[in-house]
């Protein structure tokens, strides 16, 4: 049976196919107030997201919803600023369909960005983070329902989703960079809400470092479609109850995530050059 699902892909891929100069080798998803910081570089095509026929258009506010396709040094990249999130109330599917977009593309890597609140007592708001795992408290898989085998197989292994080659080559970047970079396990939680202090506790006694409300199921689809995965967060804030003085605003979010977008900026295009 044609999986319909497949055949939009197909499409939207031949779309955006026909306005690149060559294949990306990497994709980079920009996060929650990151595609600002990151700025659109030189050159380069601009790819609305509207443009792309099925292509799934973001509703929050302040996330651009385009791709940006040109090279960075030497390297072919896809920009992709602004994404879908799941607490939107969009399918699975169209929280993936970017990074499927990717595979059909023929991209080979993908590097993720978020934002984050720290779970860990010892990160701090502002820390730039490797992720080194995930757990997920979505509720849910966007491999859920009939395979895409044209993608990858039914059970994927998820024992190295977040490529160890590809966490060397950042750590490397890191300290060539003088940037500070932590590592941490990352849990996403539906949200919108923010988190309570219980459920903050009870995520750090899972073994988790980090939460947010993105990336699981983009890394579950590249993973499944065999791409390498590279995820690096901005602990933006500190989780609800880690300091039981605070509160948690979006506000402080987009604050922290300007305020460290250069430097995470500078450390992705450290990294670019050394893949
Ligand atoms: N919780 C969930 N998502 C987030 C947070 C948080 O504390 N900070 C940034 N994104």
């Amino acid at each position: 049976m044609r999986d319909e699902r497949w055949d939009k892909l197909a499409k939207a891929a031949d779309a955006v196919r026909a306005r690149l100069a060559e294949t990306p080798a990497v994709a980079v998803t920009l996060g929650s107030g990151l595609s600002d910081a990151f700025g659109v570089p030189d050159g380069g095509t601009r790819i609305p997201c509207s443009e792309i026929p099925g292509f799934p258009a973001p509703t929050v506010a302040g996330h651009a919803g385009e791709f940006w396709a040109g090279r960075i040094g030497r390297v072919p990249v896809l920009l992709q600023r602004g994404r879908a999130h799941y607490y939107e109330g969009r399918s699975m599917d169209d929280v993936a369909f970017a990074t499927r977009l990717f595979a059909v593309l023929g991209v080979k890597t993908l590097i993720v960005t978020n934002a984050s609140g720290a779970i860990r007592p010892d990160l701090s708001a502002g820390d730039l983070v490797l992720i080194t795992d995930h757990i997920n408290m979505l509720g849910a898989n966007p491999l859920r329902g009939p395979n895409l085998d044209e993608l990858g197989p039914r059970f994927p292994d998820m024992s190295a989703a977040y490529t160890p080659r590809l966490r060397e080559i950042a750590r490397a970047a890191a300290s060539a960079e003088k940037v500070e970079l932590k590592e941490g396990v990352y849990v996403a939680a539906l949200g919108p809400s923010y988190e309570t202090p219980a459920e903050i506790r009870a995520f750090r006694a899972m073994g988790a470092d980090l939460v947010g409300m993105s990336t699981v199921p983009e890394v579950i689809a590249a993973a499944h479609a065999g791409l390498e995965v590279l995820g690096i967060s901005i602990a933006t804030n500190l989780a609800a109850g880690v300091n039981p003085d605070a509160m948690l605003t979006h506000d402080e979010v987009i604050e922290t995530t300007r305020r460290k977008g250069a430097e995470l900026k500078r450390l992705l295009l450290a990294i670019l050059s050394r893949l």
